[in-house]
């Protein structure tokens, strides 16, 4: 059976692949084409991909002897599920084990910009510092102030924990309340989005992206926030209108932002990289090596499990859980 990856992955999962398929692998150090992966996965059997590969009818055509596509990520908008469904392809992700290393990023990103670190580390390294002064780089404090989540999952909710410790208070809307017990565990409350935006000082994403939540916040909702709030984004680009944000930003109705990704990956929308108020990193919200050697385990055995017949772990398109033959 052939597997073919379309970038490199940690070894621990190309490990669980050996002996067991015959594996091909780009070993450059950029994504594929459209038409090198349409090239690439005409005699796959499986595919694993990222999430910056697009998987649309046309690839998902190519691959005639596709059985199951295994993006190495939770989020699977990059994939055209419904095609791959009606053509019997099976698409599995990675939840679950990201979870806890997403939220740790979510906070390092509220203090980062809350607090200005990054800032303080390029004036440091400008040798710009002469000595402490009563008001030299002043933030906002975290601990006693309110945190909005949009989008209250398995991140949404780790997010939540966290904030216990800095004593917040928790708001949170999503497509329907949780149940009383996990708003319980994560001392959350349920608000309508409007008004999470309009009372919290750290307002974080965690919706995945599907045609209802593309430009979620846009300039309509910007103009809710405090003049005085955050807007953290670990969870797809296009949520955000980005240049709206930017314009926001740039024109101080909001404090600051916080992102891990971009409308556009890899690009940046014009005037971003210029805001002092924004802190920037590069889509790693699940990026350790323990949690990325574990995604790598998970897409091969997802891939393992199916060409062996089997229900995969991670199964997305539920609609194609082979039943199990009756006991005798
Ligand atoms: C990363 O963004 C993921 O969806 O796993």
């Amino acid at each position: 059976m052939k597997v073919y990856i379309t970038y490199r992955i940690p070894e621990a999962g190309l490990k669980k692949l050996e002996g067991k398929c015959d594996v091909s692998l780009n070993e450059e150090d950029e994504l594929l084409s459209k038409g090198e992966l349409s090239d690439r996965v005409t005699d796959a059997d499986a595919l694993i991909c990222l999430l910056g590969d697009r998987i649309d009818r046309d690839i998902i055509n190519a691959g005639r002897k596709l059985r199951v596509i295994s993006n190495f990520a939770v989020g699977y908008n990059n994939i055209d599920v419904d095609y791959a469904t009606r053509q019997g392809i099976m698409v599995t992700n990675t939840p679950g084990v990201l979870t806890d290393t997403t939220a740790d990023l979510t906070w390092a990103l509220i203090m980062a910009v809350a607090r200005r670190t990054v800032e303080g580390d390029s004036f440091m390294r400008s040798g710009k510092f002469s000595g402490w002064k009563p008001e030299l780089m002043l933030g906002s404090d975290i601990h006693g102030s309110t945190l909005g989540i949009i989008g209250f999952g398995r991140i949404g909710q780790a997010v939540a924990r966290r904030a216990s410790g800095f004593n917040m208070q928790v708001l949170y809307c999503s497509s329907k309340p949780v149940s009383r017990e996990a708003a319980l565990a994560s001392r959350a409350t349920y608000v309508e989005l409007d008004t999470l935006l309009s009372r919290s000082d750290f307002v974080t994403l965690h919706v995945p992206l599907t045609d209802s939540t593309y430009h979620l916040i846009d300039e309509n909702k910007l103009f809710l926030m405090k003049p005085t709030a955050c807007l953290i984004n670990t969870s797809r680009g296009p949520v955000v209108d980005e240049r709206a944000l930017v314009k926001s930003l740039h024109e101080r109705k909001i404090a600051g932002a916080a992102l891990d990704v971009y409308e556009n990956e890899p690009a940046l929308s014009p005037g971003l990289t210029e805001l002092s108020n924004v802190v920037l990193t590069p889509h790693v919200g699940s990026a350790t090596h323990q949690t990325r050697n574990r995604m790598s385990e998970m897409v091969a055995e997802n891939v393992v499990a199916v060409l062996s017949g089997e229900n995969p772990p991670n199964l997305v398109n539920k609609e194609l859980l082979r039943q199990k033959p009756a006991q005798a």
